[in-house]
């Protein structure tokens, strides 16, 4: 199965995800059926997606006049069975809870041809380890983030007897879409995103229920800081810039020994001072790489500014 041959796709689950990721496949020209077991959520699923169409059609990613062709593409219904006829790519996005995967899937099983790749969006479990079904090749993690017609990567994590066709056609179906892919080597729980997200949460709930810091500072010190660098220069690169020495000494003061950077050292490659750290910037000067970064932090914040970003929502 290529990519090119889906044309018919079925979203399970039309909450906070399941609406959104079911109008990516529509956008793209995939007939795509939206299954929930409330009507009520299908309703209201219908009217998210034309609301962020309209959004979509204001600022000029799609033309308001595409935006009733992509509506009919999306098929909403409490009827799993007729969603899944003819269907090759269903993406399950229901609660994240093991005993209704795990009915999901054997309803999928049954209903699905043998070969159709079942993709789950699950945010962290090991659904290769609970899901059974018959060719367990053709199952898959796509990990979405919201809103997933604007964040552009998509996680995929295949589990141990996922196959590399399904692999390959899971990747090659997100990129025609438009989206960058972060395949994981192997499952692991809540896979790269999630694990940064988590980490941060347990720092900012510490200084919130400890009264540091109210939440509205938090958010405000994180754009005025992150807001500008994190885009620019990420969490890794970010370090070549503190110096690796620097960084090397303040790390091992709170008990984290880190034997890459230390090699790295050993062999006299600083950061952004010597032209190398855990980049290599090649033969520009010390002066030239942060000139390069400074134009884009400057153009940033300015455009942060712009849009008003150092407010709330
Ligand atoms: N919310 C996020 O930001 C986010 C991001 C990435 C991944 N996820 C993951 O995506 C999945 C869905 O999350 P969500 O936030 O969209 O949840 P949600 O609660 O908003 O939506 C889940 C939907 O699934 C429906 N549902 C439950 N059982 C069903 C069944 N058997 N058949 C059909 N529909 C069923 C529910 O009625 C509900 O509308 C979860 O696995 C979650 O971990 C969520």
């Amino acid at each position: 199965l290529s990519h090119t041959d889906i044309s018919k796709a079925a979203v399970i689950g039309a909450g906070v995800m399941g609406h959104s990721i079911a109008q990516v496949f529509a956008q793209n020209g995939i007939e795509t059926s939206m299954v929930d077991l409330d009507q009520t959520k299908l309703e209201r699923a219908m009217v998210l997606i034309k609301s962020n169409l309209e959004t979509l059609a204001e600022y000029g990613e799609i033309h308001k006049s595409d935006i009733v062709e992509i509506l009919k593409r999306i098929h909403p219904t409490t009827d799993l069975r007729f969603a899944c006829k003819d269907t090759q790519f269903v993406l399950e996005a229901i609660n994240e809870f093991i005993e209704a995967k795990q009915k999901i899937y054997a309803l999928l099983d049954e209903y699905c041809s043998a070969d159709t790749i079942l993709a789950s969006n699950t945010s962290g479990l090991d659904v290769f380890s609970f899901v059974k079904i018959n060719n367990p090749k053709r199952l898959i993690i796509t990990h979405w983030f919201a809103p997933p017609y604007i964040i552009p990567l998509v996680e995929v994590v295949p589990g141990e007897q996922t196959s590399k066709e399904t692999v390959d056609t899971t990747i090659n179906l997100l990129k025609s879409m438009g989206k960058r892919t972060l395949l994981l080597k192997q499952f692991v729980p809540h896979f790269i995103i999630n694990r940064i997200h988590s980490a941060i949460e347990t720092a900012m709930w510490e200084m919130i229920e400890n009264d540091w810091i109210t939440p509205e500072e938090m958010d405000l010190a994180v754009k005025d800081v992150f807001g500008i660098r994190l885009p620019i220069i990420g969490i890794v690169q970010k370090i070549d810039f503190t110096g690796l020495n620097l960084y090397f000494d303040g790390a091992k003061d709170t008990g984290n020994h880190n034997a890459r950077i230390e090699k790295l050292i050993e062999e006299g490659h600083l950061g952004v001072q010597t032209g190398r750290g855990i980049y290599d910037y090649g033969d520009r000067t010390e002066a030239e790489i942060i000139r390069d970064r400074d134009l884009k932090f400057l153009k940033l914040r300015d455009y942060l500014n712009k849009i008003d970003a150092f407010k709330p929502v």
